[in-house]
């Protein structure tokens, strides 16, 4: 029997994809084996969105150039598509390169390796398909991932995904609403939406869902518990999304709300199609609600041309929403991107400094709101139980992690349950509890 071995790097996305990708090679009879070392076949799923990410695949293909012998060598994902045939003059023992929007392919593409054939290509950006199929085999038996939409039609500066994902399309709506059914008829109670603007959906059946509608659907169907997605586009993040959260419970209290920057003249520079204003109404709308919920967001620090000023107001945003957590990055100049032709690049050296000062100042706000929620009972999907702390790990609906004590220890056997806990302590990351029996 082959076997095949597969490491992912990169969004959620891409890890469902890989999701994909595995069941469809169990069911050509691969077996999934842990390390490189003892895989016929090894593929890399990557990620290109910074420098970073993608000198991560070409690290490990260096690893194998010499002690290959035999293996074949895979890369899929946004890497693949970037760089194309390209990748086969940096790392000739590579034998496939295919992007995600050719996946469809990849069942031909196997078996022309089988077959013998040295290189292989799925390449094509210009597809109307999502790659879906009945195979996944999905990695968590609780949560599970449905991609809705794939690929992006906006245009911001900086970002490759674009590039490497291609053009927007949805997933028809019943299609999604059948994969939800079956799941939680499979026991999964939490679903999280996928896409890059998961918000942008566009039901392309003729019952034409927008995004509200379908979220209000897929939370009635029975057996499902809770409901996730990401990520939302502040321009198509529309008043009636947060009316149907504030409508249903099982819709979870938090929502991811990209703003990059603070600073109006950068998010105009980064063309991102919102202004600092326009973007805190959105969060007036989620300020507003009954529901309590979470925020958070991503921003980029130290675009071409950022001032001072500009990265004072980025500091002054992170004040006034007070987001319950941050993922923060200096820019990296991508190709293919219109940020490379911008003016003003920052030195790494100031892209560190103020990336460190705006982590510092969001620490403290998470420690503040945290330490707020000492003392409340919150209900956890718990995950698995951490022998090293002797504490199950369980998530909340706002998605805060909470770390608890059960007096049965490791025997309770929580794991996939929700449960009441009290906090306890707060740190800047994760909260400290105890079961509520
Ligand atoms: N589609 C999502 C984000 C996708 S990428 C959105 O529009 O918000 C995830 C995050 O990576 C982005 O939100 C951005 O903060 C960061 N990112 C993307 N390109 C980058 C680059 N060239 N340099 C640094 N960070 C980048
Ligand atoms: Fe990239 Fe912008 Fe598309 Fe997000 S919306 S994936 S940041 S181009
Ligand atoms: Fe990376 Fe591609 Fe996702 S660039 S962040 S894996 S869409």
């Amino acid at each position: 029997m082959k076997t095949f071995y597969i490491e992912t790097f990169g969004c959620q996305m891409n890890v469902h994809d890989s999701e994909k990708v595995v069941g469809t090679l169990l069911a050509r009879g691969y077996r999934q084996v842990a390390t490189p070392e003892e895989a016929d076949l090894v593929l890399y799923n990557t990620c290109s969105i910074r420098d970073k990410a993608e000198q991560k695949v070409f690290s490990r293909l260096q690893q194998f150039k010499r002690a290959g012998n035999g293996k074949i060598f895979g890369v899929l994902g946004c890497v693949a598509q970037q760089e194309g045939e390209r990748i086969f003059e940096r790392a000739p023992h590579v034998s496939l390169v295919c992007g995600s929007a050719s996946y469809n392919k990849l069942p031909d593409l196997l078996v022309q390796i089988e077959l013998g054939d040295r290189r292989v290509t799925g390449l094509d950006l210009d597809t109307d398909e999502t790659f879906e199929t009945p195979l996944t085999r999905r990695d968590n038996p609780f949560r599970a991932y449905i991609t809705i939409i794939e690929g992006c039609d906006k245009n911001c500066a900086y970002c490759v995904v674009p590039f490497t994902r291609g053009r927007e399309r949805s997933r028809p709506s019943s299609s999604i609403l059948e994969e939800v059914r079956q799941l939680a008829e499979a026991g999964y109670t939490e679903i999280q939406l996928l896409g890059q603007n998961v918000n942008s959906y566009r039901d392309p059946s003729p019952a034409g869902w927008n995004f509200a509608t379908l979220l209000a659907r897929v939370a009635e169907v029975p057996g499902i518990r809770r409901v996730r997605f990401t990520t939302s586009h502040p321009v198509d993040f529309g008043r009636d999304i947060v009316e149907v959260i504030n409508a249903n419970p099982v819709l979870c209290n938090h929502v991811h709300l990209p703003v990059q920057s603070g600073s109006t003249r950068v998010l105009e520079r980064m063309q991102r199609l919102y202004t600092r204003q326009d973007y805190l109404r959105r969060i007036e709308w989620l300020k507003q609600s009954p529901r309590d919920i979470a925020i958070s967001t991503d921003i980029i620090v130290g675009f071409p041309g950022e001032t001072e000023e500009d990265f004072a107001q980025t500091l002054s945003l992170l004040e006034e929403v007070e987001y319950d957590s941050v993922f923060s990055f200096k820019f990296s100049p991508r190709p293919n991107t219109a940020a490379l032709a911008l003016d003003g690049q920052i030195p790494e050296e100031e892209k560190g400094r103020r990336l460190m000062i705006l982590q510092e100042r969001q620490r403290a706000i998470q420690l503040r709101r945290n330490a707020a929620l000492v003392g409340r009972v919150e209900e956890v999907l718990v995950e698995s139980y951490n022998p090293a702390t002797g504490q199950w790990v369980g998530r909340t609906s706002q998605n805060r992690v909470l770390n608890f004590t059960h007096p049965d220890g490791p025997a309770a056997a929580l794991a996939g349950r929700y449960l009441d806990v009290r906090v306890t302590r707060a740190g800047p990351n994760s909260l400290a509890g105890e079961a509520v029996l």
